[in-house]
C-alpha cells in the first residue's frame, strides 16, 4: 500500500463539487486515512508550495489557496500517487483528458479544482502540514 495527498482545492468545495470529487476517488480504490476542511492561512500554503517560491504564479497561488475552506486528505491504495495523479488529469484543466477531476471540476491552472501529490516523499511532506499521527487512521480502524 502507498499513500498520497491531495487538496479538494477552494474553487471546488465553494462550487459545491467535494462530494463528487470524494466519490471518483474512493471508486478509484482509494481509502481515506485521513480528512480534514481546513481554511488555509498563507503561511501555511507558503509552506506548501515552497517548492515554487520564485515562480511567476506562486503570490497568486498563495493568495487563492488561502481565499476559502478546502479538504485535505492523505489516501491509501496501491500506486496511490500514480493513480491520483492519473484520476486528477493535466494540471492545465483546459487540457486535461475527458472523465479526469480537472477536466470537469477546474477552472484554470491556479484554480484547478485538485492538489494531487508529485511523489510519495512530498505527500509525506505535505500530508505533515495538516495530519498529526493520531488523524490517520490505520487499517485497524476499519471494521470489516
Ligand atoms: P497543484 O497540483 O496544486 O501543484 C502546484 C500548483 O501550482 C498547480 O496545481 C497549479 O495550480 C499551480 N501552477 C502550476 N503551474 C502553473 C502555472 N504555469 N501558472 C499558474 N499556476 C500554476
Amino acid at each position: 500500500m502507498e499513500r498520497t495527498f491531495s487538496i479538494i482545492k477552494p474553487n471546488a468545495v465553494a462550487a459545491g463539487h467535494t462530494g463528487k470529487i470524494i466519490d471518483s476517488i474512493l471508486e478509484r480504490g482509494f481509502r481515506i486515512v485521513a480528512m480534514r476542511m481546513v481554511y488555509m492561512s498563507r503561511n501555511t500554503a507558503a509552506k506548501f508550495y515552497a517548492v515554487h517560491y520564485g515562480k511567476e504564479f506562486y503570490g497568486r497561488l498563495l493568495d487563492f489557496m488561502s481565499s476559502g475552506a478546502s479538504v485535505v486528505m492523505l489516501l491509501e491504495r496501491e500506486d496511490a500517487v500514480n493513480e491520483l495523479r492519473m484520476l486528477a488529469g493535466h494540471t492545465d484543466p483546459a487540457q486535461a483528458e475527458e472523465g479526469t477531476l480537472r477536466r470537469h471540476f477546474g477552472e484554470s491552472v491556479t484554480r484547478n479544482g485538485i492538489h494531487a501529490a508529485d511523489g510519495v516523499e512530498n505527500a509525506r511532506r505535505e500530508a505533515a502540514l495538516f495530519f498529526t499521527e493520531d488523524d490517520i487512521m490505520d487499517a485497524g480502524y476499519f471494521p470489516s
